[in-house]
């Protein structure tokens, strides 16, 4: 069969299973078959598929109509300027986090060579892609999760930073370490009970989403620790939910943070807060 009559019958499974993507989803996945680029399969609309790729093409249709995410099936996510390596053992770069990203290349300049800690790296896709862009700066990195560090481990050799980050399996509540210019953090911030109705979400790790009963247990931690771990004038660039505006406001004031800025994601929501610790 053509490549067209693949993905025309890819497109009606996956419409049928009722997912909304099925289109660009089907084009990812024949992309990802026959390891070209998405813009090759639309100019070779009318080229012969082997049979062994249309099988290993309907077996990745199969685990998506399952509600897997793409990021998983392909192993890869693209995120702010750079390609990470994913896997189930850590959450899959989002778009609304490149707003951490942003900011803190708005906080270090270019020639500066920043401290700078990254509390929950997960796939490190905060991290990495702040070092790309700041060739003087080193992180330390942690995460309670064994796999997420493996996985961060590899995005940092893919990426050949591993000499400027140190990553540390550790709680938050464990880390004592150095002081930092600059915190960075994408917590679990999900409360336990919504997990459940979120839809490919729930191929992800819960530890990488479970915030406690009120969404705000982690992130309540890292607020208290970075009081501790941040110098004087250090400061905090905190992704949160899109209703934990005000609460986590009051957490940072309780700690003596100052609020710089206040980001809204690309959904109009409140997504993200840089502070500085003050004393
Ligand atoms: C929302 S994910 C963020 C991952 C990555 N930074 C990103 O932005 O895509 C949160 C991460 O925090 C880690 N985590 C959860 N609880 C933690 C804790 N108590 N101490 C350290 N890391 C924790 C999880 O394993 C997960 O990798």
């Amino acid at each position: 069969m053509k490549i067209i009559d693949n993905l025309e019958d890819g497109y009606k499974i996956l419409k049928g299973s009722n997912i909304s993507s099925y289109k660009i989803d089907c084009e990812i996945l024949m992309s990802h078959t026959l390891s070209i680029s998405r813009e090759e399969v639309l100019l070779n609309l009318e080229k012969n598929v082997k049979k062994e790729e249309e099988e290993r093409y309907f077996n990745l249709i199969n685990r998506r109509i399952k509600n897997e995410p793409i990021a998983y099936i392909t192993s890869n996510k693209s995120f702010w300027k750079n390609n990470f390596i994913t896997n189930k053992n850590a959450l899959i770069p989002r778009p609304d986090s490149e707003h951490l990203v942003e900011q803190a290349l708005k906080l270090v300049k270019k020639k500066q060579a920043k401290r700078i800690l990254d509390i929950g790296v997960g796939s490190g896709c905060l991290s990495i892609s702040v070092l790309k862009e700041r060739p003087y700066c080193k992180f330390d990195a942690i995460d309670i999760s064994k796999n997420a560090i493996k996985l961060a481990k590899s995005n940092a050799n893919l990426h050949q930073l591993s000499n400027r980050i140190k990553f540390y399996k550790r709680d938050v509540d464990n880390f004592y370490h150095d002081k930092y210019d600059l915190i960075i953090s994408n917590p679990p911030y999900i409360k336990k009970h919504k997990i459940k109705y979120l839809g490919t979400v729930s191929h992800e790790p819960k530890i990488a989403l479970d915030g406690g009963l009120n969404g705000l247990e982690i992130t309540r931690k890292i607020i208290s620790k970075s009081k501790k771990l941040l110098k004087t004038n250090g400061k905090l660039i905190l992704e949160i939910g899109y209703d934990q505006k005000y609460k986590v406001i009051e957490s940072l004031k309780e700690k003596n943070f100052f609020i710089n800025k206040i980001i809204k994601d690309y959904g109009n929501n409140v997504r993200c807060i840089v502070s500085t610790k003050i004393k």
